[in-house]
Formats: C-alpha cells, structure tokens, sequence
C-alpha cells in the first residue's frame, strides 16, 4: 500500500513529461554491452519514428542513476550515405534537466543533423563507456582461485519512449558464466547473453537483471595521475608520469606464494598482473621507469615509426587491493608536438588521457609547463575540464613558467584524443637562460682578474 503513492507519482510524471516533448518513438532497438575488459562498453542503436505532429530536433536518452555517475563517455553519431559509401557524422550530445524523469534517471539529448519531420525515421548510434561497474563477487580470492564479477543492468533499455522491438546482447570475458537472471526469451550460447526480442515495452520500463561471470582480467585502476608536459624551446618536450595505481578487483586474502604464482601465471588464468604496457609516442628518448627507491630496471622499449610500447614491471606483481606508486618520464622531439596557428600563437597538440592500455583514470590532473616568458595560455580540450593557471619554477628562472592545469576525474581510453593548448610567446626570452649564464661566467671572470690586480699583500711597498 505504501507503494502505491509512489507508483502513482512516478505514472503522472511520465505523463508530464511525455506531454511536454514530441512525440517519438524507437521502432527497433539493439545494445550490445561488451564486458570482456574492466571498462564496459555499450553501444546502442537506436531506430526512431517522429509520430508527432511537430517537428523532433534531438532524441532523448535515459540513464539509471547508479549508471549516471559511473559514466564516462557518451557519444552519438548517425551513418549518412548509401551502403558502400556510408560515414558515421558524429552528433552533439547534452545533458538536460530530467527534473520530471522517473526514479532518478538522467536524461541527456542527442542532437539531430536536421529535424525530424512527422512521420520520418533516422537512425542514431550511441556509445558509452561506464567504469566500476563490474563488483567482484566472492569480493576477496585467494591466489589460486579465479575472479568472478556481478553486472547489473535492465533487460530492458531504459529510454523515456515507447519502444517497439528490442534485444540486448551481453558478450562475457570468457565461457564461465556462474548465473543470470532469465526474463524470457533469454539465451546463452558460449560467452554471449541475449535478453529478447521484446516487443512494446512502454516508456521507462526496466527489469533489473544481473550477470555472474569470470573475469580475470587486470583490474588497472590510476587512482591518481599527474602528467606534467614541460615545454623547452630549447629543442625537446619532457613527459614526467606520476602514477598511483591500484589492483582494483577481488580482494587478495591469505599468503603469497610465488612458487604458486609462477605455476598459475603460466597457465594464464590469474586476475593478478606483473606487467604493464604504456604507449608513446614515436621518437621517444631518454625513457626511464623509477619509484621512491630509485630506478626500477625492468622495462623494455619497442620503438617503430607509428608508436613506442615501453613495457613496465612493478617490483613486485599486483594482486586485489595492491597498490604501486611510479613514475615514468621521457622526452619528445619538439617539432613533433609544437606548432605555430596561423595568427602567430604557438600552441602544443598532445594526447589527453594515460598512454597506460585499457586503465581508468579515477583522477588526472595534467599540466602544461609553458617556457618562461609565455602568456595568454588558452586549452581546446574536446570534452570539459577543469582549468586553472599556476606557476612553475626551476633552474634559472626568473619570473617562473606559467602552467595550464587541466583536471579530470573518470578517465577512460575513449580520451586519448588530442588537445591543445595555445599561448603568446615573444622569442626574446629564449635569450634569457644564456644571457644570464654568460653574464654569471662574465662577473665570475671580472672577480678573477679583480683578485689577480689586488695587491693585498700587508708588507710595505717598495
Ligand atoms: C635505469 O635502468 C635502465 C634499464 O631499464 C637503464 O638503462 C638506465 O641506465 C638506468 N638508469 C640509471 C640512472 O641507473
Ligand atoms: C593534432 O594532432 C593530430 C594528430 O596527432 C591531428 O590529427 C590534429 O589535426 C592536430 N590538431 C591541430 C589543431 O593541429
């Protein structure tokens, strides 16, 4: 009975809510949820009918809250063109205010090329990226035993229309699926789950349902990650990679035995890892890898012409909850990131993101390290960030470097895309180090020969 007021609120807000927007409705729905890595990805295709009578100018997609704020990604395109010369034309997406929406479910808005005209049809990709939503499951292993994780979700897709047919798919890392919750018609063949076809699933329906599954793969997490980029225009671009990482799977509980460690590594199925590889970027020099104690040997460089892989081993290998603390630094030719825009500004053109494969970041903090002397620093950076300027210093300056601090928090992959990062700079301060360094050897020289003509002898002159 307590229930009752809430369901009836819940129904006259749907109402609300689907009198103030066109009406559109999803003719053929497909997810498909990827949960072979730590990140899950989802990518949805939507088939949309405009059956109002005005006009539908973007589309609206739902999201559970648990969902929301594990969100990482979004991004929406539609395929133009005839089957063989078919492009994918990225569209915008936004987050609305979903005050009205159902059971705190986030709403954001894909905008259309053009409107969609009463009656018309179009057909819009969507995919999305969500971190820590895999929950291992026992929550603590020992080293012998393998690591099985929970997904939560709907079998139905949550979306604020009418949908007329729709399948989910859900492909697992591996064969070995404990359980699933069955809403029929389910599947399962090998490590693919399907949930449907379902037909006329009325706006916000959703029938969680939860997946059991073995995953051993490395759950690399960064809990924190400080790049800093310092500009030279001496010539190089120094990269200094400060990582704290963590083991963010199942629990390790017990002894370590490396005896049995060896044995199971070699059999490959181990949620623990010892190595980890990075991407740089081609023409990389002057690589190291070291952490509070000093240089850290093990690692290896494989450089080609398109990309460098530098494979790192921790000290010691990571289990559930370990955590290790590293940096990595490098240099990069300068003409490969350093650019002039064609009103006279310089700017610098870098990868956003950690060059660590398939990693989250929980928290990045990257900072350009402008050469002294720089101003009006601005960021183009393709999704929002946090910016502030602070001030460097080191060796020899004077007036200190000024720094572009951009902040992120969930990182994913998906955000290595290139940024950039303009300033002003007047070449008359590239004079500045050496000048002050040929004017110290110059006043140590004028002390010289001022102490060589000294007479400081006490006797009397003859
Ligand atoms: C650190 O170790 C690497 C081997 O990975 C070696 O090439 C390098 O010379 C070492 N650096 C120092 C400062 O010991
Ligand atoms: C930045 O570099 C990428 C390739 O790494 C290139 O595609 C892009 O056009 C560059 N952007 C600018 C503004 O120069």
């Amino acid at each position: 009975m307590a229930i009752l007021p809430f369901l009836l609120l819940s129904v006259l807000s749907i109402l609300q809510f689907v009198s103030s927007s066109p009406q559109v409705r999803v003719l053929s729905a497909e997810k498909r949820i990827d949960l072979t890595s730590p990140i899950v990805r989802v990518f949805l295709t939507l088939k949309v009918e405009n059956t109002g009578a005005s006009e539908a100018s973007d589309i609206l997609l739902a999201f559970p809250p648990t969902e929301a704020e594990h969100l990482a990604i979004l991004k929406a395109s539609t395929a133009e063109g005839k089957r063989k010369k078919k492009t994918y034309v990225p569209l915008s997406v936004g987050s609305v205010e979903s005050a009205d929406a159902p059971n705190g479910a986030q709403l954001h808005a894909v905008q259309l090329r053009s409107p969609l005209q009463s009656g018309e049809t179009t057909t819009v990709e969507v995919l999305y990226v969500l971190t820590h939503c895999l929950e291992p499951f026992p929550a603590e292993i020992s080293q012998s035993e393998s690591q099985f994780v929970y997904y939560r979700d709907s079998a139905t897709i949550l979306s604020p229309y009418q949908i007329k047919e729709q399948t989910i798919y859900i492909k697992t890392s591996t064969n070995k699926v404990e359980s699933f919750t069955k809403i029929d018609p389910t599947a399962r063949s090998g490590s693919e789950i399907r949930y449907g076809p379902y037909h006329d699933r009325a706006p916000y329906s959703y029938s969680p349902v939860i997946v059991h599954f073995e995953n051993n793969n490395p759950f690399v997490v960064v809990e924190e990650l400080v790049r800093e980029i310092e500009i030279s225009h001496w010539g190089s671009i120094q990269i200094r990679d400060h990582y704290k990482l963590k083991h963010a799977g199942a629990q390790h509980k017990g002894v370590f035995s490396r005896l049995e460690y060896q044995f199971r590594q070699s059999f490959g199925a181990s949620p623990s890892f010892k190595n980890l590889l990075a991407r740089l970027p081609p023409r990389v020099h002057s690589v190291y890898y070291r952490d509070e104690i000093g240089n850290i040997s093990s690692s290896h460089l494989r450089i080609d012409f398109q990309k460098s892989e530098l494979e790192i081993e921790p000290r010691y290998p990571l289990f559930g909850g370990w955590k290790a603390t590293f940096t990595i630094g490098y240099g990069l030719p300068l003409q490969d990131f350093l650019f002039e825009s064609p009103d006279g500004q310089r700017y610098l053109n870098f990868s956003f993101g950690c060059p660590l494969l398939e990693t989250t970041v929980d928290d990045l903090t990257v900072k350009v390290i402008l050469p002294e002397g720089s101003r009006n620093p601005t960021a183009a950076v393709p999704f929002p960030v946090h910016q502030n300027l602070e001030m460097t210093y080191s060796y020899l300056d004077v007036v200190g470097r000024t720094t572009m601090v951009l902040r992120k928090t969930n990182v994913v992959p998906e955000h290595n895309i290139p940024f950039q990062v303009y300033y002003d700079f007047n070449p008359i301060f590239m004079l500045a180090e050496p000048l002050m360094l040929v004017s110290a050897v110059f006043l140590f020289f004028i002390a010289c020969v001022a102490y060589i003509h000294m007479d400081l002898s006490i006797g009397k002159s003859s």
